[in-house]
């Protein structure tokens, strides 16, 4: 399969052409690397040689020695191209390290050019600075349509099979597939007409949510939560509607720019997380949950490739929503890491933040937090996110809101209750315990010989909670004085004040 030239193929003739020394290709697809440089090698009269452990440099066994290969690449006359695949576990000795920047100075002034090609990423600090990294992208839409024709090729003739697809078809087949491996894809085509006798969506769907789960640091979101199941939030509400379809082709031709993201930032239990869910549901877009914690948890990979294939991953889905929840949990400290990490906190956080300022995918960040303390400021430099919420405690209009929709999910039928009263008992309660208050008291009147649930029952419980804005009421007005002149609120309605005292006679 020859490879028409995409934009990374010329991206990294560009840098053979402009003689930069050493380029670090990241990527899976070995055979799809080594077919674009054989095709610019050609292109430009130049020799590839090649380089494994097991074989040598171009076939010469003495050179199978990390140290020695790269001898030979320094020896070897000019216009030659050295393709070194899995370099990365040599790396990390120091000899190794030191030849390659040796070489770094070498190269600069001859026609070589040496290209380190592995599926991740693991460049020691000592040559950040020496050596360009190329992501070279998984297959685009016209990589896979050809790898699909080629099947369609070989099965034709085959009465076993139903191999037609009509235009439509022929699209959404292309665009579950996209995301994948040309490898993946190839397999996957080939498991749908194995099982299915066709090419079926469901299976490679399916497939896709294996491969992202596998990464083990993307999930593939299910949202069940309907835009319905937030109560409150009426001023977010018509900012998301008023966007909902900003990612079509007629609001580029309008000349509208895609939306880039918003960082919900808040009290806990408010609905941040549940919100994310449902704008899922809003705009019908897969949703990607990024674990941060788990970037930084060491069990696959290192932090700095992690967090590039998260960013390529939610890439190559687009359009979709990355959902980045409690995001203080990993990037938490990122000033004094220098000092704690090496810095792996601060460059994992810097390739977010330039992806972010930066990117063209149309992939929407939602990103919660509940502790502004602990996000780094640049965060919140304008042009990261197109804006930051405040998600506060519900006020009174909201929390009448929120007990009906936990009413009516449990099977009440809200006109039977009094939602302005416990509303105005429920004050300081959040979203989460405002539920939990639905709940108990269902608990109670079914213990009590499974009898119709009350308001009385409710609000004997609200009596007896207490909720964490009168534990954490300190918190919770920081976070409201640091909100007031930086972000925007969700509701209309604004919170009570929680200085004041709000109890009453009739209920205590
Ligand atoms: N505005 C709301 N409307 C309806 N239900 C709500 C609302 N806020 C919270 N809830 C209920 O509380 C649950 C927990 O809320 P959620 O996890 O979204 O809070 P959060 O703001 O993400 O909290 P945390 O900061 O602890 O992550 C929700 O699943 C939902 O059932
Ligand atoms: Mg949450």
């Amino acid at each position: 399969m020859s490879n028409q030239p995409t934009t990374v193929d010329q991206e990294l003739e560009t840098l053979i052409r402009a003689r930069y020394p050493i380029v670090y290709v990241v990527s899976w697809e070995e055979r799809r690397v080594e077919e674009a440089l054989r095709e610019i090698c050609q292109r430009r009269g130049k020799k590839l040689v090649q380089w494994t452990i097991t074989s040598g440099l171009g076939g010469n066994i003495g050179a199978r020695d990390p140290i020695a290969a790269l001898d030979q690449v320094l020896s070897a006359p000019d216009q030659s191209v050295f393709l070194l695949k899995d370099f990365h576990p040599f790396m990390t000795d120091h000899v190794v390290i030191r030849k390659l920047r040796d070489l770094v100075y070498a190269l600069k002034t001859s026609y070589k050019t040496l290209i380190l090609l592995s599926p991740m990423l693991k460049l020691p600090v000592e040559l950040e600075k020496e050596i360009t990294v190329v992501d070279y992208q998984l297959p685009t839409v016209t990589d896979l349509d050809r790898l699909l024709e080629g099947i369609i090729q070989s099965v034709r003739g085959n009465s076993q099979v139903d191999v037609r697809l009509s235009t439509d078809q022929r699209e959404q087949v292309l665009k579950a597939a996209s995301g994948l491996t040309s490898n993946e894809a190839e397999n996957v085509f080939a498991k749908s007409l194995v099982e299915k006798r066709c090419f079926d969506i469901d299976v490679i769907l399916g497939e896709k949510e294996q491969i992202i789960r596998k990464s083990g640091i993307l999930e593939y979101y299910r949202a069940s939560e309907a835009f319905n199941d937030v109560g409150g939030m009426d001023l977010l509400k018509d900012w998301m509607n008023q966007r909902t379809a900003s990612f079509s082709g007629k609001a580029k031709e309008y000349g509208l720019p895609e939306p880039k993201g918003i960082l919900l930032l808040g009290v806990q239990g408010c609905g941040k997380s549940l919100t994310a869910k449902a704008i899922a549901s809003l705009w019908r877009l897969p949703l990607l949950r990024l674990d941060v914690g788990r970037i930084f948890a060491g069990i696959v990979g290192s932090s700095e490739e992690n967090m590039r294939k998260a960013i390529a991953t939610a890439e190559s889905v687009a359009p979709c929503l990355l959902w980045i929840d409690e995001l203080e949990k990993g990037f938490s400290g990122t000033q004094s890491s220098g000092i704690s990490d090496g810095g792996t906190t601060s460059r994992v956080f810097g390739t977010f933040l330039s992806w972010m300022q930066d990117k063209k995918a149309p992939v929407f960040v939602i990103a919660t937090s509940n502790d502004v303390s602990a996000l780094p400021p640049e965060l919140m430099r304008k042009g990261r996110f197109d804006e930051i919420f405040f998600v506060d405690l519900p006020a009174h209009p909201e929390r009448k809101e929120i007990f009906s929709i936990h009413l009516r999910k449990r099977g009440r039928e809200v006109a039977n209750h009094d939602v302005d009263l416990l509303a105005s008992k429920a004050i300081g309660f959040s979203g989460a315990e405002i539920e939990q208050v639905v709940v108990s008291a269902l608990y109670t009147s079914f213990h009590d010989g499974a009898r119709e649930l009350t308001d009385s029952d409710m609000l004997d419980v609200i009596k007896v909670s207490v909720p964490l804005s009168r534990t954490m009421r300190e918190g919770i007005a920081e976070l409201r004085y640091w909100a007031s002149d930086r972000a925007r609120p969700v509701a209309s309605a604004e919170a009570e004040d929680l200085d004041m005292d709000y109890t009453d006679d009739d209920t205590n």
